[in-house]
Parts: structure tokens; C-alpha cells; sequence
């Protein structure tokens, strides 16, 4: 299993960023180490980002789609459109999206199946808010999170979770070790429960807030950790460069 290291571009960037997959292998040439690279741009650039990543051994994913294939909804993508694209991933369950455009546990779980039956290996995202961490509810949102957006046919080879605290994303702030530590063995465990240790042990879990070059390779030492969904760092190809180093 490759170390993932994934950029979020959320709603960043022009087309004049198709270059930057050639940038970033100017920088991190392929196959130097155990890692896919994987850009998630804006959904107009899509398919000019997979042509450029061509060759490049770097992926490309959405960052959402809808659940229903066709129909009456302005401004949605459906997964296979995504999949048309040539994109293989797509970020699915983001805490912007959850708290902006009013996704649900239900309707990520919706999405993730969708996605998988369109080809596409969605990333779940999971996390709590600051106030939930406060009250000492993190492993309790985030383990009912898990439960309610992940479809119950999940395995390894179709389905990411990452875990991104919502107080962390874009803040500079990000959890002790140990608290990253904790939550990553409780998602592991909520996972083992649904589909068993063989199954539960296959799925990736990355993290993602305010990831860096300064603190990722603590963040991807840990044992559970098997990549990052990167925001801010993941904008510009040196900073992603590093961080790639140090996985
Ligand atoms: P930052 O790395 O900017 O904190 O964003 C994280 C994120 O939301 C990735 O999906």
C-alpha cells in the first residue's frame, strides 16, 4: 500500500495550473519512493489535470459528486461525469462541505456508493468540531461519523477516510500526536467491528489541518497514518515537494 499524499485545491487556481503536475515532478521525481500523488482540483480543470498528469504517475480526484446519475440538479457533477473525466478519486464528506452545503452522514454514504460503482475510490472525511473536542466527544462524533458515511461495502481498494478535525483545517492548529495517535486507533476500531480485521486492516486512514512541511513527518510516522489530505500546503508544488520527502 502506497503512502497517499493528496491536495485539496478546494476552490483555488486557473487552468494555468495544469502545469503544475510537470512542476511537482520536477521537483519529487516518480518513482523515488512508496507514494501516490494526488491532486484534487476544481472541477473545471479536471480532465485538462488528468491529460497533464498523464505519464506522470500522478492521479487526479473531485472534490464531490452527487449520489443520483442523472437529473434535475443544477450544478452537480454525478460520479460517473467525474469518472468520465479520467479522474480516479473523489473527496467525498468534507466538513466544508458537511457544514456549507448541508451534507449528511446519509447522503455521504450515498455519494461514497455512487462513487464506488462508478469506479472511482472516494475519500471519506470524518472530524470533530472544536467545541465537540472540548466536551471530550471526538471519539464519539467521530466514530458515529464513520458509522453513518461509510456504506457496508467497503474495502480497501474502494474506499479512504480521512481524519481532519474541523478546528484544525486551515487554522495552523493541529492535535498532539498522541490525540492523532487515538483517534486514528478508534477509526481503525469502529472499522474492525463493521468489516472485520482482515477488511478493517486494508483501508487507508489519512490525516489531514493544517498539514506541513514542518510537522508531516511526525503526523506520517505514525503507525496508522497512511497519508495526508493537504489544504494551504498542498497550493504550492514545493511545499507538497516536502512534505512527499518526508512521508
Ligand atoms: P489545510 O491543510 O489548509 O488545513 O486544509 C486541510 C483540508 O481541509 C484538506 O481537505
Amino acid at each position: 500500500m502506497r503512502t497517499l499524499i493528496a491536495a485539496n485545491w478546494k476552490m483555488h487556481g486557473d487552468l494555468s495550473w495544469i502545469q503544475k503536475p510537470s512542476e511537482f515532478r520536477a521537483l519529487f521525481p516518480a518513482g523515488k519512493d512508496n507514494i501516490e500523488i494526488l491532486l484534487c482540483p476544481p472541477a473545471h480543470m479536471l480532465e485538462a489535470m488528468v491529460g497533464a498528469s498523464t505519464g506522470l504517475d500522478i492521479s487526479v480526484g473531485a472534490q464531490n459528486c452527487h449520489d443520483e446519475s442523472s437529473g434535475a440538479y443544477t450544478g452537480e457533477l454525478s460520479a460517473d461525469m467525474v469518472a468520465e473525466t479520467g479522474a480516479t478519486y473523489v473527496i467525498l464528506g468534507h466538513s466544508e462541505r458537511r457544514a456549507i452545503f448541508g451534507d449528511t452522514d446519509n447522503w455521504v454514504a450515498a455519494k461514497t456508493s455512487a462513487a464506488q460503482k462508478a469506479g472511482l475510490r472516494p475519500i471519506v472525511c470524518v472530524g470533530e468540531s472544536r467545541a465537540e473536542r472540548e466536551a471530550g466527544q471526538a471519539e464519539e462524533v467521530v466514530g458515529a461519523q464513520i458509522d453513518g458515511s461509510i456504506p457496508a461495502d467497503a474495502r480497501g481498494d474502494n474506499i479512504v477516510i480521512a481524519y481532519e478535525p474541523v478546528w484544525a483545517i486551515g487554522t495552523g492548529l493541529t492535535p498532539t500526536i498522541e490525540d492523532i495517535a487515538t483517534i486514528h486507533d478508534h477509526i481503525r476500531g469502529c472499522l474492525t467491528a463493521r468489516f472485520g480485521v482482515k477488511g478493517a486492516d486494508k483501508i487507508q486512514i489519512l490525516y489531514g489541518g493544517s498539514v506541513n512541511p514542518e510537522n508531516a513527518q511526525e503526523i506520517l510516522a505514525l503507525k496508522d497514518v497512511a497519508g495526508a489530505l493537504i489544504g494551504g500546503a498542498g497550493l504550492e508544488m514545493k511545499s507538497l515537494a516536502a512534505i512527499a520527502a518526508l512521508a
